[in-house]
């Protein structure tokens, strides 16, 4: 007799990307689905990691990560930020942003509490909330320009409300916060006493002139938010996964009793070989808004001869395209149909919604060579 098993949770099944990159692989299609680069990371940097590994740096690392990566790290923000972080106190590096993400949740969730989250929202968030004994709460983006509505967030915040989750720039919608977003979280946080979960993996990836507001850069937010950041994205590393988590010392704390019983460390030699990278090309991440930008470009001015119509991301490696002139068919069928018979996959929006809208849109990644971007806009094309 089997054991008796109920789901903690039931309503999980494989993640979108996973189904929909092993769809891609079986159709042989290009893949625009998953968010990883196709192309190689910053030169040097694999070749430090073989290095690290062959000098012996193959035991475990400090729990809250090699100290000169820790400063690497209060060293970059201080140079694309201008916040002074404590290294030791303040600073957590992770075997990638979803980890810090759970461990946060994790620490500072208790059952019957509220986490209010932002549809579409990223799929890793709901069940570490559920997991903890949490309820999330669902506010969705404004249809179209996908930016905050600070009303229904309000409407949406209760006595039970504990933590708020924040991305930008944001995944699926490639849109980004404002300086006045941060200053209206940072003014409902205070007064209605809630944390704040920001997820800043694609921080560097802004695009036309703006800037990245980070909630470390704001007072308020500061002292009361856990910021997560990802190496995998701004190194072109995702497979690396190693991440840090910046919070004040009292947040650190509470995250580090989780981190050391969910993954301990993060990888040594990894951490050894970025350590290596941030000390010799701290500039390397100011690099990366141009080159992504001219993929984006590259891209949307490959489909200008096409049916779909879009708005350029302003953030993230993501590009949403709405393809509400070519078809009335709902987004999880055509992108699976378009996998097979296009051979170009893309991503589903509506999954990332608790009630999805009358939209018509899918999510394209353009972290790929010009040539895959060339190639799938083409076939976009003769839709
Ligand atoms: C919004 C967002 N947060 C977190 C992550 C996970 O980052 P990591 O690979 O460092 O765990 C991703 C990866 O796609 C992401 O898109």
């Amino acid at each position: 007799m089997n054991p008796p098993l109920t789901s903690k949770l039931p309503r999980v099944g494989t993640t979108i990307f996973t189904r929909m990159s092993g769809l891609a692989q079986a159709h042989n299609a290009l893949n625009l689905s998953q968010g990883f680069p196709d192309f190689s990371p910053p030169e040097g940097l694999a070749q430090a990691l073989g290095e690290h590994a062959l000098r012996g740096h193959n035991q475990y690392a400090p729990m809250a990560g090699l100290p000169r990566l820790r400063e690497a790290i209060a060293g970059q923000l201080a140079l694309h930020r201008n916040v002074a972080v404590d290294a030791d106190t303040e600073v957590t590096v992770v075997p990638g942003a979803t980890e810090s993400i759970f461990c946060a949740i994790t620490a500072v969730v208790k059952p019957g509490d509220e986490v209010i989250v932002l549809d579409p929202v990223y799929d890793s968030y709901e069940p570490a909330v559920e997991l903890a004994g949490g309820r999330t709460v669902h506010v969705p983006l404004r249809a179209g320009s996908f930016d905050i509505d600070w009303e229904k967030v309000e409407k949406a915040i209760s006595k039970r409300t504990r933590l708020f989750m924040l991305n930008s720039p944001h995944n699926p919608c490639g849109s980004t916060v404002s300086a006045r977003d941060l200053d209206i979280l940072g003014e409902l946080s205070q007064k209605h006493g809630f944390l704040v979960c920001s997820d800043e993996v694609y921080e560097h990836l802004v695009y036309d002139g703006r800037t990245h507001c980070s909630v470390l850069q704001h007072p308020v937010l500061r002292s009361r938010s856990f910021a997560h950041f990802s190496f995998g994205k701004t190194l072109s590393v995702t497979g690396w996964k190693t991440g840090y988590c910046v919070a004040p010392p009292e947040l650190t704390n509470e995250l580090r009793k989780v981190h050391q019983y969910v993954a301990f460390v993060a990888v040594t030699p990894v951490q050894h070989a970025l350590a290596d990278f941030l000390e010799a090309q701290p500039d390397y991440p100011t690099s990366l808004a141009g080159d992504y930008q001219r993929r984006r470009d590259l891209f949307l001015t490959a489909l200008s001869g096409s049916r779909f119509s879009w708005t350029a991301a302003a953030g993230s490696y993501f590009q949403l395209l709405d393809y509400s002139e070519i078809s009335d068919e709902p987004d999880t069928e055509l992108s699976e149909r378009w996998t097979r018979e296009l051979g170009v996959a893309s991503i589903p929006v509506s999954v990332f919604y608790e009630t999805p809208p009358e939209q018509r849109v899918l999510r394209f990644c353009f972290a790929k060579s010009d040539e895959v971007l060339l190639k799938a806009a083409e076939r976009l094309c003769e839709i």
